[in-house]
């Protein structure tokens, strides 16, 4: 479909060109998340300010979709609190686990640049929220080095 087609694109072009894709020196926060399906890690990197985060970013190996998804979500995030930022955590969990969610909906909601890699490729779950678990965990520890599975 039309949808699918836009999604897979998305999805090359951050697959291509992954934005934010860089360690970050003196982090605030950082956590390391894994994919136990494949080994894949991926390494969150946040700075926040005022309780904003005014730098994130992220390194790793992973598939097209887990590296497209960590990409997109880096572009979701800046300028967010990081209360906003784990609002986004939440609405992407309730996503990713309803399948009952196409068309419109998931369109705008993948502008937010969320949903890409789960829309085309249900199966993948694991792989679409892998960035988003680390900086759920990176957020949730408070700490330099939280690690989630
Ligand atoms: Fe919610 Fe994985 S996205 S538990
Ligand atoms: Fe490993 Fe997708 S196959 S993160």
């Amino acid at each position: 479909s039309e949808l699918l087609d836009l999604y897979q694109e998305v999805i090359l072009d951050h697959r291509k060109r992954p934005r934010n894709f860089r360690s970050m020196e003196n982090a605030d926060f950082q956590a390391d998340g894994h994919n136990p399906l494949c080994g894949d890690r991926v390494t969150v990197f946040l700075k926040v300010h005022n309780g904003i985060i005014e730098d994130v970013s992220f390194q790793g190996e992973g598939c097209a979709i887990s590296i497209a998804s960590a990409s997109l979500m880096t572009e979701s995030l800046k300028g967010k609190s990081s209360q906003e930022a784990e609002g986004l955590f939440g609405k992407f969990h309730d996503l990713v686990t309803d399948e009952s969610t196409h068309g419109e909906e998931g369109l705008s909601l993948g502008k937010l640049g969320v949903l890409a890699g789960v829309k085309a490729f249900p199966m993948r779950v694991k792989c679409a929220t892998l960035a988003w678990h680390t900086l759920h965990a990176a957020l949730a520890h408070e700490n330099k080095m939280a690690t989630t599975e």
